[in-house]
């Protein structure tokens, strides 16, 4: 390959691999809504069901919060702060008293919405809540419907306190690599080695619905493997 055609090839892969991987780590949707955890009054939404022991190296931060204290939620979340504001879903999980040092719990919880474009499809969070920061920082490690294959994080903080009551402000920012769907009739990339000219005679059609997953950035991923591949052999030619 000569020289010029060599140094053209690779502007062109720093150029076609750059954006596409800047695109793929900028979350695409971004949702707010509060969250009312009550455990007071006669209609309690979280209910503690496991007591932990009292510390016995009274590292415990806060009186009364004991080591493996968990609570499981079915908390209403809405549009504004106010709990009477227009419902957007529930948080159903638990969380649970998980420092020994100081009152930092491990929040695991399904986001279930339930309006609109997005009724019925849910969100699924995992993380550290440090109770006494002013902003906590939880991984969103999967979704379904819309939020099908979902990676992100949720932004939370506490807006208001009323003895054992919390309503936290929660800014979920996410990504989902499908838009929702899978379309299993989409044909098979060639990238995926199971397209048109694979060549095995393994009667793998372009219409195989088993390599129905996203090609979005793994096949972005693959040309600039493959491209910078060759631009290396070019160059030992
Ligand atoms: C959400 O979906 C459920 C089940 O399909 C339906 O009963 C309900 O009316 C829907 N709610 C809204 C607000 O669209
Ligand atoms: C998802 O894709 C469908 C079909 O291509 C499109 O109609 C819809 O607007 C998309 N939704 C979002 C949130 O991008
Ligand atoms: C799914 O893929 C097939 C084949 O490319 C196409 O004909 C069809 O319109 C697609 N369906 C949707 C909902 O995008």
């Amino acid at each position: 390959m000569a020289p010029t055609s060599l140094l053209l090839l690779q502007m062109l892969l720093a150029l076609a691999c750059t954006p596409a991987l800047l695109w793929a780590a900028e979350p695409d949707t971004h949702l707010h809504f509060f969250l009312h955890d009550v455990q007071s009054g006669s209609n309690p939404t979280a209910v503690q069901v496991i007591k932990g022991p009292p510390s016995s190296s009274g590292g415990n931060a806060i009186p009364g919060l004991n080591f493996g204290d968990t609570t499981v939620v079915d908390d209403a979340l809405t549009e504004t702060s106010s709990a009477t504001s227009a419902a957007v879903g529930r948080a159903q999980g638990f969380y649970m008293m998980s420092s020994l040092s100081s009152p930092v719990l491990m929040v695991c919880v399904n986001l279930v919405l339930t309006t609109g474009d997005f009724n019925g499809s849910t969100i699924a969070v995992i993380g550290s809540d440090d109770v006494m920061a002013k902003e906590r920082e939880l991984s969103v490690v999967g979704g379904t419907g819309r939020f099908r294959m979902a990676t992100g994080y949720v932004l939370w903080k506490t807006s208001s306190m009323s003895g054992p009551d919390a309503t936290v402000e929660l800014d979920v920012h996410l990504t989902t690599s499908s838009n929702g769907t899978i379309n299993a009739s989409a044909p098979v990339s060639p990238l995926d080695g199971g397209g048109k000219g694979a060549g095995d005679g393994s009667g793998s059609s372009g219409k195989s619905g088993a390599a129905a997953r996203p090609v979005g950035l793994s096949g972005w991923v693959n040309a600039c493997v493959v491209g910078v591949v060759l631009a290396l052999v070019g160059r030992g030619w």
